[in-house]
């Protein structure tokens, strides 16, 4: 197994591993989801792997639905999972298969949006939504949500609802900070609610007609579920798994994506609290959910927590979060090698991170993981190094962190 780094692969796949090359690419632009890699990352790897068209990827962690998106223009089916309602929600939105002129129709009736009445909508009562809207664009909020409710056709009804919940950000006194929901006092004029809506909805519905004149295929399957990746619910093989879990660097994306989930999905903070602590614990408010019998913790993990001990932490929970972080992503592996075929492989997009300036080497840890669970590890490819966050820059300087691609084989 090839465990050393390989930079030779740094030229190829480094540029690839943000999503920023694709803030201009129509569709998988939809909605700013900060935490997915690109397009060409995805295509890349197929193609590394010799996919043929009519193959099946899993991506157990969709997100915004890159993997998905990518391997349907290619020809390549997929299923796509994720604990988040809304990414579930993003990764089906974007790889579905729409008649313009059906979606154009419903247009009409939000240009004469003032005068519709407006349903009996409100939203949850949570601390965040009081302090990201306020009232007068909380009031355009529902008063388009209710009038998307009136939409008959599912396939349409999430089309213009996605329109809403990738406009929340910028109409409200929030901004997406790393791992966070900053808050943000913005000026929102009168009017202006409604007419992001609509500049969105409008370019969607461009994007689509600009992919049909590139022969975007219609008929490849790809679809998403909510699914925790540690119970995987999937009686499919695959050819292989293109994706990316998330890093142990205490980012909880039911903060991060706080106002698409309750505008769009929950009902009550309890609800979205059940969501997060369900989440992989990557973050310090996520609990342990299942027993991974079989496990063997890495001798690697204890003297690292030690050190990171004795380098004193602002959370006491750090430790605990990485134990159950290389718990927790047994299970995923698992899962993935369970539905994997014979000679299928896998490529996983992870980051080593640090805390109290310690390194956590998680992409070689992941990698011995992985082998537990009955994969041949096949190489783990050095691709970029990322700066520290700031907070750890000032205390410990530049000390970037490695990003990794491990491949495995079910050999
Ligand atoms: C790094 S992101 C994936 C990004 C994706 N590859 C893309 O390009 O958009 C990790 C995802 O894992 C999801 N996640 C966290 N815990 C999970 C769990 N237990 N099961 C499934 N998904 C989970 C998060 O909601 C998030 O969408």
């Amino acid at each position: 197994m090839g465990l050393t780094p390989r930079a030779s692969k740094a030229a190829q796949y480094g540029p690839l591993i943000s999503p920023a090359r694709d803030r201009e690419t129509p569709i998988y632009n939809w909605h700013a989801f900060k935490h997915s890699y690109s397009r060409d990352l995805v295509k890349g790897l197929a193609i590394e792997f010799g996919l043929k068209k009519g193959a099946w990827v899993l991506d157990p962690f969709c997100g915004g639905g890159t993997t998905l998106l990518a391997c349907k223009e290619l020809g390549i089916n997929s299923e796509g999972f994720d604990i988040l309602p809304f990414s579930a929600f993003l990764s089906n939105v974007k790889t579905r298969t729409y008649k313009t002129s059906e979606l154009r129709r419903h247009l009409g009736k939000f240009y004469k949006q003032s005068e519709s009445p407006q349903r009996n909508t409100n939203l949850p009562d949570i601390k965040i939504i009081r302090e990201a809207f306020s009232p007068a664009v909380k009031k355009d909020l529902l008063r388009l949500k209710s009038q998307i409710a009136t939409i008959r056709n599912p396939k349409i009804k999430d089309f213009y609802m996605l329109g809403l919940l990738s406009i929340l950000e910028s109409v409200s006194n929030t901004a997406k900070a790393g791992g966070f929901l900053r808050i943000e006092k913005k000026r929102i004029s009168k009017g202006e609610v409604l007419k992001q809506f609509l500049h969105r909805v409008e370019t969607m519905i461009s994007d689509i007609e600009e992919f049909d004149d590139d022969s975007m295929p219609s008929d490849v399957e790809a679809s998403a579920e909510i699914s925790d990746s540690r119970s995987l619910k999937t009686k499919r093989k695959f050819d292989a798994v293109i994706t990316s879990p998330p890093y142990p660097n205490r980012h909880d994306y039911t903060r991060i994506y706080g106002l698409e989930l309750i505008v769009g999905f929950i009902k009550s903070n309890d609800e979205l609290k059940r969501i997060r602590y369900n989440t992989l614990r990557s973050h310090v408010e996520a609990r342990r959910q299942f027993q991974a019998a079989g496990y063997k913790k890495p001798k690697k993990i204890d003297p690292i927590i030690s050190k990171i001990k004795k380098a004193g932490l602002n959370n006491p929970q750090v430790p605990k979060m990485i134990e159950g972080y290389f718990e927790d992503m047994y299970l995923s592996l698992l899962r993935m090698r369970q539905n994997l075929k014979k000679n299928g492989k896998i490529a996983l997009v992870v980051s080593n991170v640090r805390f109290g300036g310690v390194n956590i080497p998680v992409d070689q840890i992941l990698a011995q993981i992985g082998e537990q669970t009955g994969l041949s590890t096949n190489a783990v490819f050095t691709v970029r190094y990322r700066g520290n966050s700031a907070q750890q820059m000032g205390k410990f300087k530049r000390r970037p962190s490695r990003e990794s691609i491990i491949v495995w084989e079910n050999a």
